[in-house]
């Protein structure tokens, strides 16, 4: 009878807004969410706050779980770790029709980079700097999840990282705040579309709030501690990105902000977050944040629940501190009841806004995930876009792209390796079905090419560290020979080859949650394998496998060609194979700086120049800022890759010499492919503020575009530059611009390019 409540409420709703001018509104609810917690217990409103994680159940066996008995009590708001539309709606229909009010649960997933069909890790993405692109791939897996049951991923992750130790770097957009602010935006409109009431469209929640990727020393969950002119420079812009657009959900981080824990931060939390960016929708932290707090020496697990109700923490993800200690906290008075009104109210809108109340089951379409999950256009998608994320490291005397025709010994840890294709979080993704490289030659060079495998060397040489990275289903397939018994096969392998594929790397879980590394070489047993390849004088082009940039210096100097593949996904093989077989163009440009070695990191490009900069062009001068054994040069710098095409930039133009406060500046350039085949660049504009009342960094990524030239073809690209984008946040965290003069730089990455000046007035 009471449930009949729900279906009243809603009946009110739909006729009211009949009689009035539209339909249902998806954010007004007009008083339903008021009226039903009207309705509710305490106990009640408290349970919609806690956020469950499902384990593995079965069909039928979800209705008897110790969650399904939660569901019943009213205890649970949502779940995540779920999938299939079948056992979702076997657990849906616990709480719809056994709890008392029949709230619908929200059911959520960690959908990264792909449901079922996987797109590269969004490291990888990134390097397209295609917006459009991503915006599609976040749609085309809201496609795919929302048919299985799920309403709500926990992605974009905006984390400006620029510590490659630190493993999450491959879940993450980069170190500029700018490429990654439009990628924030373009990945929400992807998930969440025009109306979330649209059942092939879900709520996104970004992450991690805040600056989790600023761990020190690359450790995972390690201590954050910086300046809040950085905070707002640099790593807050994606985050506030994704709040511009709408994003129905923000998550915490596990990290302490300024001194206190992200989820038990008031400051962070309702002051910026709500009362500065205007975020209306609702905040879950991160798994277990609350009671981490405990450890973070913030309290017991009331008095740190209480915290994180209080700074504006609405969902408790797994840890139940709310659902245990909140009653006691509000008897005792550290909490009101509309702290808990707040949390709650927010969380039942978040489902109003998604439709669950007008239909529990709007998102369990069997039949629309029968024909749209995996299928064919999907996986043809991801195909097309891992190529346009691979970055041509190197490419000395034209080693790629390879013939279609002759001989290749294809060796390496990585090049018959299905399991290790998809990357890290892809918790949906079916890794056995992934294309690997070994397959992917096969199916674009057919029987015009004669392939040689040899498995040649481990991805690692200590067992332990293998253990530790065979997780997720994802095994590293484990050669129990000796490092020469498998190099003598490659070897022989190789004399019998026009030329070698070195399919080498990180596996796939070395990158990630919980998997930071302190050597972010190649490891040593491959780099072995790959001297001893070299050897034999035949070309080498090497296919790099990885999640983070990795200090490859000494194959730079000695690998005559480097294709940068990160982890592409379900079709990774097919597309590595179009692009080393020239079918594509490589066009990626890297998003993330590769340091020389693992002392020079954290390393950017948009860093200060310091009172003691070095000379150009010099390596060390005693008392400069510099180091005695490496010279102050990355490796790869930001936005750096080639093509198997050139590219010339010229006759920069500048609409003028001055632009006022209110006006506009049009920056163009003439680009040509000056090669022989089409191909695409991704042309860049850079600013440099050259004084201010705050110090500013040498360059600040302001404008790109990605440009198609046909061999020989000519294009101008034009940027327009306003105060916005001269703007940044002073030491009373207001933002504008300061009069005086910029230089502007434009070319194809963030250290080559032509350059002019302006002066803002
Ligand atoms: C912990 C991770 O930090 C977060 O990114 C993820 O969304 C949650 N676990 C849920 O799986």
């Amino acid at each position: 009878m009471i449930k009949q409540t729900i279906l009243n409420l809603a009946v009110g709703i739909l006729i009211v807004s009949c009689a009035g001018e539209a339909q249902i509104s998806s954010t007004d609810n007009s008083g339903f969410v008021d009226s039903l917690m009207n309705e509710m217990t305490l106990e009640e409103k408290i349970g919609q706050l806690n956020l469950p994680s499902s384990g593995a159940f079965t069909t039928g066996e979800a209705a008897n779980s110790d969650i399904a008995g939660k569901i019943k009590k009213g205890q649970v708001g949502g779940l995540f770790n779920i999938q299939q539309a079948a056992r979702i709606r076997e657990v849906q229909k616990v709480a719809v029709e056994q709890s008392r009010l029949g709230i619908p649960l929200i059911f959520a997933m960690d959908v990264i980079h792909g449901y079922k069909t996987i797109f590269p890790i969004p490291l990888g993405l990134s390097c397209s700097w295609d917006t459009e692109l991503i915006e599609k791939t976040a749609r085309t897996a809201a496609r795919e999840v929302s048919a299985d049951g799920i309403a709500w991923t926990f992605s974009p992750m905006v984390d400006i990282s620029r510590d490659p130790r630190w493993g999450r770097v491959a879940e993450g957009n980069g170190e500029d705040p700018y490429l990654a602010s439009e990628i924030a935006q373009a990945m929400v409109r992807g998930y969440q579309g025009d109306d979330l009431r649209d059942p092939t469209t879900i709520m996104s929640c970004v992450k991690h709030f805040a600056l989790y990727g600023a761990a020190e020393a690359g450790r995972d969950y390690n201590t954050t501690d910086m300046s809040r002119l950085r905070m707002y420079n640099d790593y807050f812009p994606p985050y506030k990105a994704a709040v511009d657009a709408g994003v129905g959900s923000v998550m915490t981080s596990f990290n302490e902000v300024d001194g206190i824990p992200a989820s038990g931060n008031r400051w962070l939390m309702t002051e910026i977050l709500r009362e500065a960016w205007g975020f209306d929708g609702m905040v879950v932290t991160d798994y277990t944040a609350i009671n981490e707090m405990i450890d973070h020496g913030m309290g017991d697990l009331q008095q740190v629940s209480a915290l994180a109700l209080k700074a504006g923490s609405d969902m408790d993800m797994v840890g139940e501190g709310y659902l245990t200690t909140l009653k006691k906290s509000l008897e005792e008075g550290s909490i009101t009841e509309a702290d808990i009104d707040r949390a709650c109210k927010r969380i039942l809108e978040a489902k109003y806004k998604l439709g669950l109340f007008e239909d529990p089951y709007r998102y369990c379409d069997e039949e629309r995930g029968s024909k749209e999950i995996f299928s064919d256009e999907n996986r043809q998608f991801a195909r097309e876009t891992a190529a346009q994320t691979f970055v041509l490291l190197k490419n000395e005397d034209n080693i790629l792209p390879l013939k279609k025709g002759g001989t290749i010994a294809l060796v390496g840890p990585m090049a018959d390796n299905k399991l290790n294709m998809n990357g890290t979080w892809s918790v949906a993704g079916q890794h056995d079905k992934a294309i690997s490289l070994k397959e992917g030659i096969t199916n674009v060079a057919g029987d015009d090419v004669k392939i040689v495998f040899a498995k040649g060397a481990n991805i690692v040489k200590d067992a332990k560290l293998e253990s530790r990275i065979s997780v997720f289903g994802k095994s590293t397939y484990r050669d129990d020979r000796s490092e020469d018994e498998m190099i003598k096969e490659a070897l022989e392998a190789a004399k019998q080859a026009d030329v070698i594929v070195a399919a080498m790397g990180e596996a796939s879980e070395m990158s990630g949650e919980s998997s930071s590394r302190s050597d972010i070489e190649l490891p040593a047993t491959q780099r072995k394998l790959l001297k001893a390849l070299l050897e034999t004088g035949k070309p080498v082009a090497m296919v790099l496998f990885t999640g983070r940039p990795l200090a490859i210096k000494w194959e730079d100097e000695n690998v005559p060609a480097i294709l940068n593949v990160w982890f592409a996904g379900s079709q990774a093989g097919d597309a590595i194979a179009d692009v080393l077989f020239g079918d594509v163009n490589p066009s990626g440009k890297l998003t993330a700086t590769f340091p020389q070695n693992v002392g020079q990191v954290p390393i950017y490009y948009s860093h200060k120049n310091t009172g003691r900069p070095l000379a150009d062009g010099k390596w060390f001068q005693k008392f400069r800022s510099n180091y005695l054994d490496v010279t102050n040069e990355p490796l790869y710098p930001f936005g750096y890759g080639l093509s198997y095409t050139t590219f010339d930039y010229k006759n920069l133009n500048l609409s003028g010499e001055e632009i006022s406060m209110d006006g506009e500046l049009k920056v163009s350039v003439e680009v040509t492919n000056t090669g022989t085949v089409d191909g695409a660049e991704i042309v860049q504009l850079y600013i440099r503020d050259l004084v201010g009342s705050i110090t500013r960094p040498v360059k600040q990524l302001k404008g790109f575009e990605k440009v198609k030239l046909a061999a020989g073809e000519t294009k101008t690209v034009e940027f327009t530059l306003t105060e916005n984008d001269l703007a940044f946040y002073h030491h009373d965290m207001t933002f504008k611009a300061e009069p005086g003069k910029f230089k502007v730089f434009v070319g194809p990455s963030s250290a080559e390019g032509l350059e002019g000046e302006f002066t803002l007035n």
